[in-house]
């Protein structure tokens, strides 16, 4: 059986780890197994299952003889290796949004648009990680009605911001309790005993960047180029696990059987109907595993039988990072 050489590029944060956690959980083929950050982690010691790995700083040869790069680095990071990356031949599987919305780079989700990966010029994009799990948990409805216009709020956790965001939190617990006064680094304001609304950065149209790309990555990904969506991104001091309210407005009247039964049927996502005793998920719920679970769904007031409110809750690490990158490798090797 082949094996195949991986590098993870960022392999020290939050994403890269997690990375280097589902390659070795879902028994993919390995060979040479790279870890790349930048050359403050140079010598550290990372795991992929039982294996340890020592991570190496990035350089333009790094890449060589990789077959696929799993990129977990920034926009700036993302862009400066890629010539060198795509010039190695391996394919650069990315989850900053540099290339997302690039004609020559699909932008995939396996479940809901796989094919489009093997259009690939060498750069396949992983999309934002709240798109993932909204899109995830609409996926069904899309395939039994079309999604006209979408809703959509944002409760995102502060490892969205990468292991940063987790340190911000944790500081901000501890001063807390040391009564010191609270320091904020990565979030706009305190993040403890607060929720922020403002992810990302704002454009001209007064949304954010963050909040935009469920617009932009939702319609190139459903294939819905006239798809329009209003969205609210929100920071809740959670550790892990974005949920998002949704309301949709379909094409069609639809009956909430065919749509409890549409939920269920879709690959990846589970329809909540009972966690102990409750008809919704919450972050803890869904943490450290890759399924998206959809609860609380009912008809929405305002669109009457072609509309529809859910909430939904995914690990972001995983299913919205990591897993689908990995998912995408694996589609690529079948
Ligand atoms: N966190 C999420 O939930 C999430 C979800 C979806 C997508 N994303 C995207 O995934 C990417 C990674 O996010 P993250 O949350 O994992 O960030 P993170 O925790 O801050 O990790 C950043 C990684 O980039 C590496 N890096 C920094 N400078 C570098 C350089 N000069 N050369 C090579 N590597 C360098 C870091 O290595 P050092 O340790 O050496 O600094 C670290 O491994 C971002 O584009 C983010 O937007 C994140």
């Amino acid at each position: 059986m082949k094996k195949w050489n991986v590098a993870v590029l960022g392999a020290t944060g939050a994403v890269g780890q997690q990375m280097l956690k589902v390659l070795s959980e879902r028994n993919v083929p390995l060979g040479t197994v790279k870890a790349l950050a930048s050359a403050s982690s140079a010598g550290k010691k990372v795991y992929c299952g039982a294996k340890e790995i020592t991570v190496e700083e990035t350089r333009d040869d790094s890449f060589q003889g990789m077959d696929f790069v799993l990129g977990a680095v920034s926009n700036a990071m993302a862009q400066k290796f890629r010539p060198s990356i795509v010039q190695s031949g391996a394919v650069f599987i990315d989850n900053s949004s540099a290339f997302r919305l690039d004609d020559d780079v699909p932008l995939v989700i396996p479940q809901i648009n796989g094919e489009d990966a093997f259009t690939h010029k060498g750069v396949i994009a992983n999309p934002n990680c709240s798109t993932i799990v909204t899109l995830m948990a609409v996926s069904g409805i899309a395939r039994i009605a079309k999604i006209c216009e979408m809703v959509a709020c944002t409760y995102q956790a502060v490892s969205g911001a990468g292991r940063e965001g987790i340190v911000e939190l944790e500081t901000q617990m501890r001063q807390e309790l040391t009564g010191e006064a609270k320091t904020s680094n990565v979030f706009p304001c305190q993040i403890l005993s607060n929720a922020i609304p403002f992810i990302g950065s704002e454009i001209d149209n007064d949304y954010t960047t963050e909040e935009m790309k469920m617009q932009n990555e939702g319609r190139k990904i459903l294939h819905l180029p006239e798809l329009k969506v209003c969205c609210t991104c929100v920071r809740i001091p959670v550790i892990r696990s974005h949920s998002i309210s949704v309301q949709l407005k379909l094409d069609r009247d639809v009956t909430m059987d065919e749509v409890k039964a549409a939920i269920s049927c879709a690959p990846g996502c589970v329809l909540t109907d009972s966690i102990e005793g409750r008809n919704y998920p919450t972050p803890l719920d869904v943490s450290d595993q890759d399924l998206v679970y959809v609860g609380r769904v009912r008809r929405d007031l305002i669109n009457g039988d072609k509309g529809l409110c859910l909430w939904c809750c995914g690990d972001q690490i995983r299913k919205g990072a990591a897993t689908n990158a990995v998912e995408i490798l694996e589609l690529l090797i079948k």
